[in-house]
């Protein structure tokens, strides 16, 4: 049994006393602790050692109080795992120096052995939930398929994936292998976390609002939808597209247990968009962590308000940015806590 089962609760739709709270990309970024880590080993190291994931993972739960963790790790272990080169170069972020752009490429690329592969990601989910001591549930997670195609193809990051649409409107058979080898992969990774211990997942496709709805359907939704419905029975799963409001009513009827949603979105146009039944997760604009902290707790008590306090969990509409102040994040994290309804 976990003791504070707030989120867990938040999923599975019960009333609660007030909504569970949890930070995108809360691992690492912008701990003091952690940047001392980042100093003495590099970000792969950081990732396949469980030990220094382990405690990358808690700091957050003991430093900010947030209402559950979030593995430490990153989406682009998978495409790694499935024999394309990732590297992570300071400074500039993820560096693919052989990406996928022709069939024979895609050819190449395989649906890798997860034990094999990904077993370092497995140790540290068992060694994770050790330290954790069910203090509070661990989520795990995976990119989307499209957006692991996006760095794929693209190569590294990019304002448009210019290279990634494409590779996928000029050579669609290619690009749906791809995103199927993807998908397949990704189901076995988290039905491997999922035994390993994870409590629920999250599926981040950061750049599913890089495509028109109809297209969005096609190449990412298709193949998210896949993936939950995989999922269903094994755990709870969160579906976060940044820009995807278009495709929020689609979403509810999916499966998945919650939604993230950016703060693009309003609060009652998601209520509207997703019939009000189910979770939704979101969506504080991360810059907004920049106001002063009494700012900060007056806009999380408004967003809490119009979100509603049940089938609700709060969070940022995307990652938290690496300059936060610490007591900035604090400040939202402690305004949810305080948070009494009016
Ligand atoms: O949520 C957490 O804190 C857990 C850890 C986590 C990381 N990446 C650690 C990380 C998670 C959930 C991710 C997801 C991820 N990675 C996404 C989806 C979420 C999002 O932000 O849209 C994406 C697109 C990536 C790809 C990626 N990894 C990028 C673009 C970068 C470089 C820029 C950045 O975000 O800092 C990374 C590197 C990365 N992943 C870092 C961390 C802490 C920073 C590099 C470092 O620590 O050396």
């Amino acid at each position: 049994m976990i003791k504070n089962d707030l989120f867990l609760k938040a999923l599975k739709g019960e009333t609660v006393e007030r909504p569970p709270v949890w930070m995108m990309r809360q691992a690492g970024r912008y701990l003091p602790d952690f940047m001392k880590l980042k100093e003495k080993y590099d970000f792969f190291t950081r990732c396949r050692t469980p030990e220094l994931a382990t405690e990358i993972t808690v700091m957050p739960i003991r430093q900010v109080g947030t209402d559950a963790a979030i593995l430490f790790s990153d989406i682009l272990v998978v495409p790694q795992a499935m024999n394309i080169e990732v590297e992570m170069k300071p400074g500039v972020g993820p560096w693919l120096p052989n990406p996928v752009r022709t069939l024979e490429d895609v050819h190449q690329v395989i649906v890798p052995n997860i034990e094999e592969t990904l077993g370092y990601v497995l140790d540290a989910v068992k060694m994770t939930k050790q330290e954790l001591n069910d203090e509070v549930p661990l989520i795990g997670f995976a990119g989307s398929p499209w957006t692991i195609l996006c760095y794929a193809v693209q190569g590294q990051g990019s304002k448009n994936f210019d290279i990634a649409k494409k590779f996928c409107f000029t050579n669609p058979q290619a690009a749906h292998l791809l995103l199927q080898k993807i998908t397949d992969t990704t189901i076995c990774y988290l039905k491997e976390k999922v035994k390993a211990g994870v409590d629920a997942v999250q599926i981040f496709d950061s750049w599913g609002g890089m495509l028109s709805p109809e297209d969005y359907q096609l190449f990412s939704w298709k193949y998210i939808q896949q993936i939950i419905d995989a999922l269903k029975g094994d755990t709870h799963v969160i579906a976060f597209g940044k820009g995807c409001w278009f495709a929020l009513d689609k979403m509810a009827d999916s499966g998945a247990s919650a939604l993230g949603v950016d703060w693009t979105c309003s609060p009652e146009m998601a209520r509207h968009l997703t019939g009000g039944e189910i979770t939704l997760q979101g969506n504080f604009d991360p810059s907004r962590l920049y106001s002063p902290p009494a700012e900060i707790k007056n806009m999380v008590h408004e967003m809490i308000n119009a979100f509603g306090k049940d089938r609700y969990i709060v969070n940022l509409g995307h990652g938290i940015l690496p300059d936060i102040p610490v007591e900035n994040a604090i400040a939202f994290v402690e305004a949810v806590k305080e948070y009494k309804v009016s």
